[in-house]
């Protein structure tokens, strides 16, 4: 069949655990080693594809930027190259984030992961979720894993499976910091400045080799104290080897300290919980579901933080797909 239809489809940010920060290949957008994460309902994006008479890109109800429009075009050429349609038809695409854009949280993966899905569907482009996942990381590495719901590794050899057989539900509440802030400077930009300039990133890499591992094994065995440690060593890691980078890349803000330590003080004080933060100021606290009340509580009244909360979610899929 050949791409004359309108797709929508709907896929969910992921939170990585074991964190991706480095690419061996920047043209093809391949990771310099893997990463572990959990698929988060209700961080959803919503986009449909459809043709047109001429291109045309919508972000949360506006024209795009010049730049986004770009990048998801050439997104979507190359899903009709790898699909074997050769060139492709005009498309209209618009696309809705159920949450804050950009920040660091996650907005590129859950909009990469829909825009393959809606994209493939559009384009009559049928392939397995590797394939899929292959797809979507080369636009957002991340998004690579939001193809899958729930618990997602990604190989460092460019795509991501779920991981079956874990038992563990846990949940996260989001300390959203200051959710006007766009990110300075983006992923791509900050994980190539720290792979050439950080004196640290060897070491970040090895040690995300073993962080990996270790994961993985606590995830498997339920042990919520050996993955806050892996957890919380993991991220600190990497944002050293990005503040290592010269010019140093600091995402944080102050509250994001005062989330830190509310964190650290509410383990210490018996729940089971333990942050991460991608390249940007929000915290990520994780813990088993009966007690996210208590995260709420215990970040909702700093200064300049508001909460989401969030449990694991489905992968991305088609939700409407026609003439
Ligand atoms: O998918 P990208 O290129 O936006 O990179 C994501 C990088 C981090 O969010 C910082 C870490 C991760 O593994 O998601």
């Amino acid at each position: 069949m050949h791409g004359k239809t309108v797709a929508i489809a709907e896929a969910r940010a992921n939170i990585a655990l074991v964190k991706y920060w480095g690419k061996r290949d920047l043209e093809l957008n391949l990771p310099a080693a893997g990463s572990l994460s959990l698929t988060l309902e209700p961080l959803t994006t919503r986009t449909t594809v459809q043709p047109a008479s001429v291109d045309r890109v919508e972000l949360n109800g506006e024209p795009a930027r010049a730049g986004d429009a770009k990048r998801i075009l050439q997104f979507l050429d190359l899903l009709a190259r790898e699909g074997g349609l050769g060139e492709r038809p005009p498309l209209h695409v618009a696309s809705e984030n159920a949450f804050p854009t950009a920040g660091g949280l996650a907005s590129s993966a859950s909009g990469f992961a829909a825009l393959t899905v809606a994209g493939a569907a559009a384009l009559g482009i049928e392939a397995p979720g590797r394939r899929l996942s292959e797809w979507a990381r080369q636009g957002s590495g991340s998004a690579a894993r939001s193809i899958f719901g729930g618990w997602v590794r990604m190989h460092e050899e460019g795509y991501a499976e779920p991981l079956s057989g874990i038992d563990l539900e846990l949940g996260a509440v989001i300390a959203i910091v200051d959710a006007s802030a766009r990110k300075k400077v983006g992923s791509t930009d900050g994980m190539e400045l720290t792979r050439r300039t950080s004196p640290y990133h060897g070491a970040w890499l090895e040690q995300v080799n073993e962080d990996l591992g270790t994961a993985e094994k606590a995830l498997r065995q339920g042990d919520l104290q050996a993955l806050a440690q892996v957890v919380e060593g993991n991220c600190l890691a990497m944002h050293a080897d990005a503040m290592a980078a010269r010019p140093g890349l600091i995402y944080w803000r102050p509250p994001t300290l005062e989330a830190i330590d509310a964190v650290r003080d509410l383990r210490a004080s018996g729940v089971p919980v333990f942050f991460t933060i991608d390249a940007g100021p929000h915290v990520v606290a994780f813990a088993p579901l009966e007690h996210l009340p208590s995260v709420v509580e215990a970040l909702e009244p700093l200064q300049g933080i508001r909460t989401l909360t969030a449990s694991a979610g489905d992968g991305a899929r088609v939700v409407t797909h026609g003439a």
